[in-house]
């Protein structure tokens, strides 16, 4: 089975991300056939600054690879080393009705976060439905934020289906309900936008002074407290196998527990957990040149299949004369 993804390169890394959903896209290169790129055409719509787009797009693809994904499991490459797909959701657009595009939430929810209302926002969803279909994606796994793009994606498709006959694979969603929302210091959902994350690749000092800022209710130290309602527990639980989890539980319900020494500890579970993938990040950063010609491989693989998709759609709507 096709498993496609794409990311925004949108800057720092948190917790969330990482037990949310780069973790689970990882391990699908063991089983499946996995896309992932960087969608950086995507981030275009909120970054119009270019050095910080080009840096971050870099930046986001050495995180992938430090945290194990593998360009020989799987194909990884940055979206614009593919224009084809410009040509592909040009070609959607005149299979998109302008309602389709118009009922879409997020389109009207970034407007009136403050990002410009320009036509690249608007047409946002066909780029992606291009992504999908320009690969033949079975499965598109997303966050509940992205449910109705791939909606349009498979209204899109279905009608261009109609009209030229099975062109397309019709993508499947997989909106993974069981992955907890991972709480921030404040107990909100872990958001950039909230400043309540704990960064990945952070250097000891900043990782530290960010853990101890965790919200932590007044309990007395000799009473016993409870975990469920703790923001440090739910943390570190991410990090625990069963008989951890059980086993700080009972200290929680244990009179004596210090706020501050749990933090402690997490700070040195986190800093030991990311220890390797901030080394290896290091490493991956300090050579560019290595970095882009592990694109330009990952976007060549990709250009075999994505041609094989164009050269049909090209046939069908007449661009072959
Ligand atoms: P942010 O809210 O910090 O801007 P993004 O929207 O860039 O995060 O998130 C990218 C991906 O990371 C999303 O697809 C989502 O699945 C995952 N993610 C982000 N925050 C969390 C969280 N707190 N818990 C679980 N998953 C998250
Ligand atoms: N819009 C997605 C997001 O912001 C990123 C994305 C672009 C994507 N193209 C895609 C996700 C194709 C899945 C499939 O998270």
């Amino acid at each position: 089975m096709r498993v496609l993804s794409g990311i925004q390169p949108s800057g720092s890394l948190h917790l969330g991300n990482f037990f949310g959903m780069m973790k689970k896209m990882i391990a699908y290169q063991e089983q499946e056939e996995l896309f992932c790129f960087i969608a950086n055409y995507h981030a275009m719509t909120s970054l119009p600054d270019g050095k910080t787009l080009a840096r971050g797009t870099l930046e986001a693809a050495a995180n992938f690879l430090a945290l194990g994904l593998d360009p020989e499991k799987s194909i990884f490459w940055v979206q614009s080393d593919l224009p084809e797909v410009q040509e592909l959701a040009w070609a959607l657009s005149n299979f998109t009705p302008m309602g389709l595009l118009e009922r879409c939430h997020s389109y009207k929810d970034k407007v009136v976060q403050g990002i410009r209302p320009n036509h690249g926002l608007f047409a946002y969803p066909v780029l992606m439905t291009a992504d999908i279909l320009l690969f033949q994606s079975d499965k598109v796994p997303i966050g509940k934020d992205q449910k109705q793009h791939l909606e349009v994606a498979r209204d899109i498709a279905i009608k261009y289906n109609n009209e030229y006959g099975d062109v397309f694979t019709i993508p499947e969603p997989e909106i993974d309900e069981d992955v907890a929302t991972v709480p921030g210091l404040d107990g909100r959902k872990m958001s950039k936008s909230y400043g309540n994350t704990i960064d990945l690749f952070l250097d000891e000092k900043p990782l530290r002074k960010q853990i101890m800022r965790i919200v932590t209710d007044p309990t007395p130290i000799e009473e016993a407290k409870n975990p469920d309602s703790c923001n440090i527990f739910q943390i570190y639980r991410l990090f625990l196998d069963e008989a951890g989890v059980e086993e700080l539980r009972q200290r929680y319900l244990t009179p004596g527990l210090r706020y501050g020494d749990v933090k402690q500890e997490l700070f040195e579970t986190v800093r030991d957990f990311f220890a390797p993938y901030t080394e290896k990040r290091k490493e991956i950063m300090a050579d560019p040149e290595e970095l882009r010609k592990i694109l330009a491989n990952g976007a060549e693989k990709a250009r075999y299949v994505a041609n094989k998709t164009m050269r049909k759609v090209r046939k069908k709507v007449g661009l072959i004369y």
